[in-house]
């Protein structure tokens, strides 16, 4: 086989991207580890910046999202008993976020790649990369049991946190930097009406918690909890009354409960890996970086980081710009570092960090500081709503 672009991993970022280039006339293969109905089961992200909501309109993926999806021109932060709203469209110049489940977005992505006749192909095991320092690389891998060379122009690694990619970067060119938290997030999936119309973070002395949405009739909610933590541990009474205590009236007597379509815990970690090229091989989204989830990057990042890949290879088989492609890692890394402060921050500020009163009431201060000032709630907009993208030359 052969194709351009090889790409693996069939998560949003090779979804997007195979989508974007696809649209250009630029050939791509996806290879999958997974099934298509596993990848439509993980619940996971649920906020989209201007930025991403623009990229998924311009790969022709935005119109259930439209019709779909809720925009929201603030959110609210809840501490010491009260709340305070950073008004988005006040503090990051009229910018918005789309509450759009990842999930949702991931199913329509799909749809747009079996409509285009382009090719995924899943439950692919023992994936390979090869001579991504040559102008040949290729993938190797197995379906069904037979084994499969797909010949390609590029390779992007799009196969998240515990993909194969990132380790084809020798060890002697690869920098990785991390920070592991003490503490998890349990989510909970109900079809119930959120609390609020608007995302509410929580801080409080019994930990974080977070009160979202996927639509106007079925809420997502998290409370931050011990990393030893067990689901089995947490019956659904466990969590409503865990959540209760944790918010400020009028939250704790108005949220609505019922039972969990989904429960799950999952830890937190920030994480970088530099540079995110190696010849041919280009490394995007997870795969690249993690970020812990309070701020809703996670997604965003994967997408600026599909935006750069794309429009530089672009550049390169229109206009035979081969030099933009050592320009891809410098430009994503300058975003991502940003967002991984902005996200390591937050996590900081709203989380139960230490035992230390002193370090709570700093934290309180903090909180009462950044959202009772213009500059501080100018901070956390224009970080939350998405920084811009740079042009790629
Ligand atoms: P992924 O979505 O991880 O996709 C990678 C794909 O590659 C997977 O389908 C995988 O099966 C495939 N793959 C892996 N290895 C191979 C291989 N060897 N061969 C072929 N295919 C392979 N972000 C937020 O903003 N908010 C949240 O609330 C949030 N919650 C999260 C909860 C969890 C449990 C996790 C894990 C992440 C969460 N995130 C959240 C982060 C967000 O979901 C990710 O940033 C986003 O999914 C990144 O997309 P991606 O396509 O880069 O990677
Ligand atoms: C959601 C997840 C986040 O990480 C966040 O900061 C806000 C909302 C969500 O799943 O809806």
């Amino acid at each position: 086989m052969r194709t351009q672009v090889a790409i693996i991993g069939s998560g949003p970022s090779g979804l997007l991207l195979g989508q974007l280039l696809q649209n250009a006339g630029i050939s791509n293969v996806i290879i999958e580890r997974r099934s298509p109905d596993y990848v439509l089961s993980r619940i996971r992200a649920g906020v989209l910046e201007e930025g991403t909501v623009s990229l998924l309109h311009e790969a022709g993926v935005g119109k259930r999202m439209d019709h779909e999806g809720v925009v929201h021109t603030g959110v609210q932060i809840a501490f010491g008993g009260m709340s305070r709203r950073i008004d988005l469209g006040k503090y990051a110049e009229g910018k918005t976020v789309m509450v759009y489940g990842q999930t949702e977005l991931t199913r329509d992505l799909m749809a747009a790649r079996t409509a285009a006749a382009s090719l995924t192909l899943y439950d692919v095991t023992d994936a390979a990369i090869h001579q991504p320092l040559t102008d040949h690389p290729y993938l190797t891998f197995s379906v069904n049991g037979i084994k499969e060379r797909l010949d390609c122009d590029y390779i992007a690694g799009c196969d998240g946190f515990r993909g194969i990619s990132r380790d084809a970067i020798p060890a002697n060119i690869r920098h990785e930097y991390e920070k592991i938290y003490p503490f998890g997030w349990l989510g909970l999936l109900a079809d119930t009406p959120p609390v609020s119309h608007e995302i509410v973070y929580g801080a409080h002395e019994r930990g974080f918690s977070l009160c979202s949405m996927r639509s106007m009739t079925r809420s997502r909610y998290y409370v931050e909890v011990p990393l030893d933590a067990k689901v089995e541990d947490w019956s659904d009474d466990r969590f409503w009354d865990e959540l209760k205590k944790r918010l400020p009236e009028p939250y704790s007597a108005e949220i609505i409960t019922g039972p969990s379509l989904e429960k799950s815990i999952a830890g937190l970690r920030s994480f970088v890996v530099e540079p995110m090229q190696y010849g041919r091989l280009f490394l995007v989204g997870d795969a690249a970086h993690i970020v812990p989830p309070t701020g809703a990057k996670g997604l965003n990042l994967a997408a600026s980081d599909v935006n750069y890949l794309y429009r530089i290879l672009l550049k390169v088989y229109r206009e035979g710009r081969i030099d933009l492609l050592e320009k891809y890692s410098p430009l994503c890394l300058d975003r991502i570092w940003k967002a991984e402060r902005f996200s390591w921050w937050m996590t900081s500020m709203l989380h139960r960090m230490s035992d230390n009163y002193f370090d709570h009431r700093m934290q309180q201060a903090e909180l009462d500081y950044f959202t009772g000032s213009e500059e501080g709630l100018r901070a956390i907009a224009r970080n939350y709503v998405g920084l811009p993208y740079q042009d790629v030359g």
